[in-house]
């Protein structure tokens, strides 16, 4: 594949069907969705997803999500409880992913289990990945669009940036509006906090739904728990209240810094700004990063889960 790729078209029926035909053959394409651009592939096929792994230099062991256009495709592939049936009818389409048993006549790869018992779904909002789910007529796998251990993309040039030269083709459809990955919920434990907060799924909830604690390499229950995931190039110092030295500061509230995630403390801003906030940072050249501090409730739960993974040692 040339250095010249990925070819950059804009969201229409000439992107989805160019995507569906590279699909169709085998490739991978990368497609917005409501909470970061994916990098999609036939998730019925172990060469495709093969090709998933390959682009972003990812470790195997790590499973991917499985997109599909609606709850009766989710359960062709797995068991519903009564439990994960509600959540689907509530929040699907959008930023939710469930982790389910496999059916075992799913016809899945088991490259994309990465040989669990379990398989992690999802029905996404956004247009561009239903268009191209219909289009494709099958099951995508797809993992965020970004080379393994980078920031994930919220924008089509964070993905042509961080996979150049190894995929031929990323659909752009413009910033992506969460801007972090989706919460993923097996059962009653939240396994990645994400734009849906506990609060949103469990209401009635009286204690405090579980999160696991992060697992080394090997002992991944879910994914994201890889400490250092999300990791920008330079080092990320957290709960900065000033830059200290030559630090690149991204601000929150009354702290303004170089650059901020929302100047009126908003935190679902803050959450669609973050990782375009840390690609730019990273693009600044300062040679370290400070954030001001974010509240841990709502959403700032998931920036938070994000910003201690950026700044946790390499
Ligand atoms: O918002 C998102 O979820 C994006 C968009 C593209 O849909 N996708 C995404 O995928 O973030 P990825 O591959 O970067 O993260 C998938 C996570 C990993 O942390 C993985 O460990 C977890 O899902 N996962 C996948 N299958 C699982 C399973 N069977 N059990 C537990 N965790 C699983
Ligand atoms: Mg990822």
């Amino acid at each position: 594949m040339s250095a010249t790729n990925p070819r950059i078209l804009p969201y229409g029926t000439a992107a989805i069907e160019e995507a569906a035909r590279l699909i169709a053959e085998g490739g991978c394409v990368a497609v917005p969705t409501e909470t970061v651009y994916g990098l999609a592939a036939d998730a019925t096929e172990s060469r495709a997803v093969a090709g998933i792994y390959q682009a972003k230099g990812r470790p195997s062991f790590n499973p991917l999500i499985v997109h599909v256009t609606d709850i009766a495709a989710a359960e062709r592939l797995a068991e519903f409880s009564e439990i994960s049936r509600d959540l689907a009818l509530r929040f699907w389409p959008g930023p939710l992913t469930l982790v389910l048993p496999v059916r075992a006549d799913a016809g899945l790869s088991a490259l994309v289990t990465a040989g669990l018992d379990t398989v992690a779904i999802r029905v996404p909002r956004h247009r561009a990945m239903q268009a191209l789910l219909v289009a494709a007529g099958r099951p995508l796998a797809a993992p965020s669009a970004n080379a393994s251990g980078s920031i994930s993309p919220t924008r089509a040039e964070h993905v042509a940036k961080s996979l150049s030269g190894r995929i031929p083709l990323v659909i752009d459809d413009g910033p992506t509006p969460a801007g972090l990955e989706s919460t993923i919920v097996r059962e009653h434990e939240i396994l990645r906090p994400g734009p849906l907060t506990a609060e949103t799924l469990f209401p009635d909830e009286d204690r405090p739904v579980h999160l696991p604690e992060a697992k080394r390499p090997g002992e991944i229950i879910a994914p994201g728990q890889l400490e250092s995931h999300y990791a920008p190039a330079s080092p990320v110092r957290l709960d900065a209240v000033q830059a200290r030295g030559g630090e690149w500061l991204i601000g929150f509230g009354e702290i303004a810094g170089d650059d901020t995630l929302s100047a009126t403390g908003d935190l679902i801003e803050a959450a669609a700004r973050l990782f375009d906030a840390l690609h730019r940072a990273d693009a600044s050249g300062a040679p370290s990063i400070a954030v001001a501090p974010i509240p841990r409730q709502g959403i700032g739960i998931a920036i938070n889960d994000r910003l201690r993974r950026a700044a946790s040692p390499r």
